[in-house]
């Protein structure tokens, strides 16, 4: 199991940074099947929870913290078994058995900060805006995605101006955002795309008064007549999805001053953009309002 991300991505043409050091075990679901074709999607409204939405949110609460403790909850236990396993070996090296703590550290903080966000979105408690650097973010949210991009042979581009101006919001709540796309996106190559043509981008770019985020993919992309589907609570066309991600984003979104978009994209492949209120302009130095975007 250690190792396992590095020894499944050999081969595989990464474009992102090397896995970081101390990173033992996958950070997400691993999936190992070999490519296949994509299957007609099949778009359902899921289970029983789901009739009680219109009444209570209850079920949106419980769908949203099962699906973001899970990631953490997962990683901590397999680094436990890790740990366990050193510990068992008569001669074992302190330092990776230390790196190794201080990573399940890092998640149990991170599933904490999960339950400190969807528990103040259901309290509707305002959320910890401040500006941030939107590099760093992204940055954070790659690495939580790297061993599930590395295992499915995805390449990952970043294309982030470095005097980009912050964003306004909870880093930790689009952190999950981005998370949630880039697990998304992930899936939709990896299901549509042959091993050596999977393609996601994030990209970052201010426009305006604000600062937009977008994840790019090459995959099988959502019929136009689906798109006002996908953002509901519990509608996934994947047979283990639950349908929680994207409504849990835009709720995010929403509450920090925020929208989030999805796009079919020309060329196949969607893009999910997101848009954050800028920091004053008088404090990021903007010095032109003339910048041109295009996500598509
Ligand atoms: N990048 C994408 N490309 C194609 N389809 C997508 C993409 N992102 C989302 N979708 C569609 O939107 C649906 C809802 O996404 P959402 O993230 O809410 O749920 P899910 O991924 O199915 O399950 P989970 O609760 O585990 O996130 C997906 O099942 C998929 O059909
Ligand atoms: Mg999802």
């Amino acid at each position: 199991m250690l190792y396992i991300a590095a020894v499944l991505g050999a081969g595989c043409a990464i474009l992102m940074q090397p896995p970081r050091a101390g990173r033992r075990v996958p950070r997400e679901g691993m999936p190992r099947e070999p490519w296949r074709p994509r299957e007609p999607v099949r778009m359902t409204l899921r289970g029983p929870l789901a009739d009680m939405l219109p009444q209570s949110g209850i079920a949106e609460l419980a769908g949203s913290l099962a699906h973001e403790l899970n990631q953490p909850l997962t990683a901590i236990t397999s680094n436990a078994h890790a740990a366990r396993e050193f510990l068992a070996a008569s001669e074992f090296n302190k330092e990776l058995l230390k790196e190794i703590v201080d990573d399940m550290v890092d998640d149990a903080s991170r599933a904490s900060d999960i339950v400190r966000g969807v528990r103040a979105l259901v309290l509707g408690e305002a959320p910890r805006m401040v500006p941030f650097n939107v590099a760093d973010v992204v940055e954070q949210a790659l690495d939580l995605a790297r061993a599930n991009a590395t295992a499915r042979c995805v390449a990952i581009e970043r294309d982030i101006p470095e005097a980009l101006p912050r964003a306004v919001g909870d880093p930790v709540e689009i952190r999950l955002v981005l998370l949630n796309l880039l697990v998304n996106a992930l899936d939709a190559v990896a299901s549509g795309r042959s091993s050596h043509d999977r393609r996601i981008t994030v990209r970052a770019r201010a426009l305006d008064h604000e600062v937009r985020m977008a994840v790019q993919d090459n995959g099988a992309g959502v019929a136009a007549d689906d798109l006002d589907k996908i953002f509901r609570p519990f509608y996934s066309s994947k047979p283990k999805g639950m349908g929680v991600g994207l409504s849990l984003s835009r709720a995010l979104m929403e509450r920090n001053g925020g929208h989030i978009q999805a796009i079919r994209n020309s060329g196949g492949g969607m893009t999910f953009e997101c848009v954050l209120p800028q920091e004053a302009l008088t404090l990021c130095h903007r010095t032109t309002g003339t910048a041109v975007f295009q996500w598509r």
